[in-house]
């Protein structure tokens, strides 16, 4: 037996069925042979709500000393006045994926059977760090009848490049190699523009690798209609959010749509999350497909470099086609953990 390695892994299990989805993944992950030192962080609406604590400048330093991260969902129900909007999204999560320079969010999807995209193998790349979600812009007078409230998108050169380098990189190495600019630059003139010139300037460099354009609102209709069609989809940081969630429901469920959170140049830990929320809706109730937040974790050993325990899990979810409305988390995860 070679050394093995132990991998320091910071686990934010959050809210709602966060902490149910992100327990059956390191138990897929333990049983695939990968031995990972989990620090559990209590972090989250719950926490929040308990003594007022998001995250602080400590705790997010302390975070960069992992191998990895691993979150199950955060926030407040839907509905639920306790807490502002932002306050744990931007307080929490943005701030990890901005702090930790996460600039890139990878969400791979594989249609499974059944599905509208049944067989369809694509991913988006979303720009992580910038775009409306930089946090530009403000309000003035408010609560008067000449009340502004403004939210700029940013778009840095350097942001922008980085992200469409890597969805190159990523479609290059597709069977069918294929990207597709999503954006809406026929009226986002500014950024649109800024976004299709880097797209065709960093495409001289990958003459293998077909360039398509879709404006965002076509996208909606050919994931749905074709999405056969898509390889790798390179969009900014607010269509990527909205079109990953249309892509997890045309792919099967959102219950099966993984991301990777990732910090490329590896100046610090990647952080690896299902594409869902807290889902208070269905939290304790058992229902919950932790099959995202599986992937999630193969995604995370793919990053650390466990490759062959990754494709071992992945094969077994590939390999499950239980219901996953009559299993539940519990009977999703034992048969995962069956074939493994
Ligand atoms: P959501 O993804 O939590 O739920 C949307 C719908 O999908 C619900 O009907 C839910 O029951 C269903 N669903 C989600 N995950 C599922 C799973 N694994 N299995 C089966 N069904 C699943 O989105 P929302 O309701 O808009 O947001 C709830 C909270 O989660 C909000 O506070 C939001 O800000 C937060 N949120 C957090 C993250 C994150 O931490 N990365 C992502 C999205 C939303
Ligand atoms: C996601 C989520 C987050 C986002 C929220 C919770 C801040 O919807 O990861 O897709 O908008 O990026
Ligand atoms: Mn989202």
């Amino acid at each position: 037996m070679t050394n093995q390695r132990i991998y320091r892994v910071a686990v934010l299990g959050g809210d709602g069925i966060g902490p149910e989805v992100t327990q059956a993944a390191l138990d897929v992950v333990r049983a695939a042979g990968v031995s990972i030192d989990p620090t559990p962080y209590d972090l989250g609406a719950a926490r929040y709500l308990r003594d007022g604590f998001v995250l602080d400048d400590a705790t997010l330093d302390e975070l960069r000393g992992y191998d990895a991260i691993l979150l199950g969902a955060v926030g407040p129900a839907i509905g639920d006045t306790r807490i502002p909007g932002g306050v744990l999204e931007r307080g929490l999560l943005l701030r990890m994926r901005f702090g930790l320079d996460l600039y890139i969010n990878y969400r791979p999807f594989s249609g499974v059977a059944g599905s509208i995209a049944q067989g369809c193998e694509f991913a988006i790349v979303r720009e992580n760090t910038e775009g409306p979600y930089a946090g530009e812009g403000g309000t003035l007078r408010r609560g008067t009848a000449h009340e502004i409230a403004t939210q700029g998108s940013v778009n840095t050169r350097f942001g922008v490049e980085r992200c469409v380098r890597y969805a190159f990189e990523r479609a290059a190495q597709l069977a069918r190699p294929k990207l597709t600019l999503v954006h809406k630059t026929n009226v986002l003139t500014f950024a649109g523009e800024l976004w299709s010139r880097v797209v065709a300037e960093v495409a001289v460099q990958y003459p293998n690798v077909e360039v398509d354009y879709n404006h965002v609102d076509a996208a909606c209709i050919y994931l749905v209609e074709s999405p056969g069609r898509y390889g790798v989809i390179v969009t900014d940081n607010l269509f990527g959010d909205i079109l990953s969630d249309l892509a997890g429901a045309v792919t099967g469920g959102i219950g099966y749509a993984a991301s990777a959170n990732l910090n490329p140049a590896r100046t610090g830990p990647s952080l690896f999350e299902p594409v869902h929320g807290a889902a208070h809706d269905i939290a304790g109730t058992g229902q919950a497909n932790p099959i995202a937040a599986v992937k999630s974790a193969v995604l995370m050993l793919e990053h650390l470099g466990e490759a062959e325990a990754a494709q071992r899990i992945a094969r077994a979810v590939q390999d499950f086609s239980g219901d996953v409305t009559s299993l539940g988390t519990a009977g999703i995860t034992n048969q995962l953990l069956e074939r493994l």
